[in-house]
């Protein structure tokens, strides 16, 4: 049986962080993932504020060190001054894919015009993909579903 395979689930949210809610765009990824992955895997979940080292820190280390192929983040992908997850993915990226938010906007946009607001960016760090989503809940399935055809081949032609 191999073992399972880590994919790193990045909730950026102050107020997740301090306890003020409930974590609820960790769980919405895990409960996407666990429905249309087929491979055995397992999640290396983090939760940070939005802090750019911070969100920097949680990236390297799931790449650099738990090895995860696959780096998604949840939060931090709209306009406010504190929505600083885009420029965090985009400093410990060694290449960008801008593919990505260009579908999950385009697709977004039929449910929610205000879908343009998110900056939502991914991109490569050595052998990890890395994937920016938006913070709500009913976000996260609307927008994995849409770009997940490509992630398996990605990570085959990274690896
Ligand atoms: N995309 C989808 N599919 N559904 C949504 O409700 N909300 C938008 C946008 N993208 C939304 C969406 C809004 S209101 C904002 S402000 C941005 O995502 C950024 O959200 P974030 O800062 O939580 O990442």
């Amino acid at each position: 049986m191999p073992a399972p395979v880590p994919i790193g689930i990045v909730t950026v949210s102050d107020r997740a962080s301090q306890g003020v809610y409930a974590d609820a765009g960790g769980p919405a990824i895990h409960a996407v993932l666990a429905r249309i992955l087929a491979t055995p895997w397992r999640a290396a979940a983090r939760l940070v504020p939005d802090e750019q080292p911070q969100i920097m820190s949680a990236l390297t280390a799931l790449a650099d060190r738990e090895r995860c192929p696959l780096i998604i983040t949840t939060g931090g992908t709209g306009p406010a001054p504190r929505d600083v997850t885009p420029e965090a993915t985009e400093a410990v990226c060694d290449r960008l894919l801008p593919g990505f938010g260009e579908l999950m906007r385009a697709v977004s946009l039929r449910a929610v015009p205000t879908a343009i607001l998110s900056r939502q960016a991914a991109g490569t760090r050595g052998r990890s993909l890395i994937v920016n989503l938006p913070g709500k809940p009913s976000a996260i399935a609307e927008c994995l579903e849409a770009v997940f055809p490509a992630i398996p081949y990605c990570i085959d032609l990274i690896g």
